[in-house]
């Protein structure tokens, strides 16, 4: 009888095991973290301090539509460069954050050396 149950639990063990390492939730994480890497800390603190509240989970439907800093690591290598070079035009022309926005809250304008690094992000990514 206990030779069965130790049987049984390792069948168990092996089926879970197999059906983790092949679920595609799986690969979808590993790819986050790819892409969690593939953003700096630096680039990470920029747009949380600048480009939050609007472009995170509670923002307006329209600035998510344009992106979404809480689903950013979960986009593919070639979403993620096109959105940096977004990101980096719209802080360059100054279309964001907007002015209305800037004119209430000027402390979460990038300066432009935090421009730079985005900018610079932007480029590394699009050489990749
Ligand atoms: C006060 C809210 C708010 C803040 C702060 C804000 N955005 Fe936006 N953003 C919006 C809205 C709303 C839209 C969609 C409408 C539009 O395009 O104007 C948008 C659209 C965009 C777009 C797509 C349209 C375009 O201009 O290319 C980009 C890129 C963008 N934002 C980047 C940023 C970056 C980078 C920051 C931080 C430096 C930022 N936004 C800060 C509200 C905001």
């Amino acid at each position: 009888m206990k030779k069965i149950q130790i049987v049984f639990v390792a069948i168990i063990a092996i089926v879970i095991t197999s059906v983790m390492l092949s679920n595609p939730l799986q690969a979808v994480s590993e790819k986050q973290k790819a892409n969690a890497a593939a953003i700096p800390d630096s680039v990470k603190s920029i747009l949380a301090n600048s480009c939050v509240p609007c472009h995170t989970t509670g923002g307006k439907d329209i600035a998510l539509a344009a992106w979404d800093l809480s689903a950013i690591d979960s986009y593919s290598t070639k979403k993620l460069a096109k959105k940096a070079r977004s990101m980096c035009k719209a802080i360059r022309d100054s279309s964001m954050p907007p002015a209305k926005f800037i004119a209430t809250h000027p402390e979460k304008m990038p300066t432009p050396a935090q421009a730079k690094v985005i900018c610079n992000w932007a480029r590394s990514l699009k050489e990749k």
